[in-house]
């Protein structure tokens, strides 16, 4: 253990003779370390005029950083948690066009809010900003400016609410994301996992202690950029505003800042999906209104069990989701997929009904409808092309895609056999 580090903002301060010798000409990671370190903890406002300046000039263009509204912030810092920042912005203005403004997202039905949101994963986040805007609007139409107001809305967390009291409101509150916490944990050199304690608290309290006053908005945001443009996993230290008073840089142990903790281990899934098909359409349903994919589309399917093989696992699961009879036409292979702590093995068939005569309960086209439903809600027969204006899952929609997308050799292939 670093003699200094995890010291506390409070604690005793580090005196430039308590750092340990310096560090090799040339480090574990093969960089050179700079010359002058100058102790963080001694030069916060050096640091803060550092890293305001360089966010000043190598800030991104960023489509919610015209004019901060509170709503604004809210939906790309909820994105930004689900996905990378280039796929972000194209979310965050697809989303803008389709909800400008909390009124737009508040009138809009859940379902519009699923499809704006498909693909970006954890859909309780989607669902959370649909119930937040319903509520702002009931509650007059004006967004909360205070961390409390802000943090009571469904779905936000103590960091969405710095966030958003911060950037939008300029109020003096710490963001502390992942960038951050890498920053800081580097920064002081915080020499246990960065989410357990002791060392969470003592990145928050860093963090709050390094905001200029009045400056929050842009502090935030620049700890955030900083950690995304330069001190990344693999970090750009000659290029970093910060780099003379970072302590893991001195020492030449960048590479080993943050400490990660325990991962929770990733669960591998078999499962069997199918698409039925009946005269030209194809079947799909509608999830319960619990779990994770709460009320999104889907192929029905289910878990491939240990007896069994993925084809006759599909035709159970529809006998026992639909109460339809079916049998496997062709396999559409397999589509992988990870999630956060599981990986799913998607094995897809085409399907078609044993009997489309044996069904009592018809749609208006006279296509067979299930009798039962016990693991859905609604039902519909799509033509592909509609597949397009519902939610699916991500493995689901891949599977779409294989099928239907103009490109696919699939869809030659699915026309030639008329399925
Ligand atoms: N990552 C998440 N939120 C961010 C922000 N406001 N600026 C830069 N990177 C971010």
């Amino acid at each position: 253990m670093t003699q200094h580090s995890l010291l506390q903002p409070t604690g005793p301060r580090i005196e430039p003779e308590n750092v340990p010798a310096p560090p090799p000409a040339s480090t574990p990671g093969g960089a050179v370390p700079p010359p002058g370190y100058l102790v963080p903890e001694d030069h916060t406002d050096a640091i803060q005029t550092a890293l305001l300046d360089w966010f000043a000039r190598h800030k991104r263009a960023l489509p919610w950083r015209k004019r901060y509204t509170p709503y604004e912030v809210w939906i790309s810092e909820v994105m930004l948690q689900q996905t990378q920042m280039e796929r972000g912005v194209a979310y965050f203005r697809r989303w803008m066009e389709r909800f400008p403004d909390v009124a737009a997202l508040a009138a809009a039905p859940e379902e519009d809010v699923l499809h704006a949101w498909e693909g970006l994963g954890y859909y309780n986040r989607a669902r959370n900003l649909h119930k937040a805007a319903r509520r702002i609007m009931a509650q007059g139409g004006v967004f909360p400016d205070t961390p409390e107001g802000i943090r009571a809305l469904p779905g936000i967390g103590p960091y969405t609410a710095a966030a958003i009291a911060s950037i939008a409101f300029n109020i003096p509150v710490a963001c502390v994301d992942a960038n951050v916490e890498r920053v800081i944990s580097r920064l002081f050199d915080v020499d246990s996992p960065v989410k357990q304690e002791p060392a969470a608290s003592a990145i928050r309290q860093w963090a709050q202690r390094l905001l200029p006053p009045g400056k929050a908005r842009e502090h935030n945001q620049a700890m955030m950029e900083l950690g995304a443009l330069i001190c990344g996993k693999k970090a750009n230290c000659p290029q970093c505003p910060l780099e003379r008073f970072c302590t893991a840089r001195h020492l030449g142990i960048v590479h080993e800042r943050p400490v990660p903790g325990r991962r929770a281990p990733i669960v591998p899934l078999t499962v069997a999906s199918g698409v039925l098909f009946c005269r030209d359409k194809v079947f799909v349903q509608q999830r319960l209104n619990t779990g994770a994919w709460a009320r999104l589309w889907e192929f029905p399917g289910g878990r491939v069990e240990a007896d069994e093989s993925p084809a006759e696992a599909i035709v159970r699961e529809f006998r026992e989701e639909t109460g339809f009879a079916v049998r496997v036409r062709r396999s559409y292979g397999i589509i992988r997929h990870g999630y956060t702590t599981f990986r799913v093995t998607l094995h897809c068939f085409g399907l078609e009904l044993e009997d489309e005569s044996a069904a009592a309960l018809r749609d208006n086209e006279g296509r067979p409808l299930p009798e039962v439903l016990t693991a859905a809600t609604d039902c519909r027969w799509l033509a592909p092309e509609e597949l397009t204006g519902i939610a699916l899952p991500a493995a689901h929609r891949k599977l779409a895609d294989r099928l239907f997308s103009k490109e696919q050799k699939y869809f030659l292939m699915l026309l030639e056999h008329n399925l």
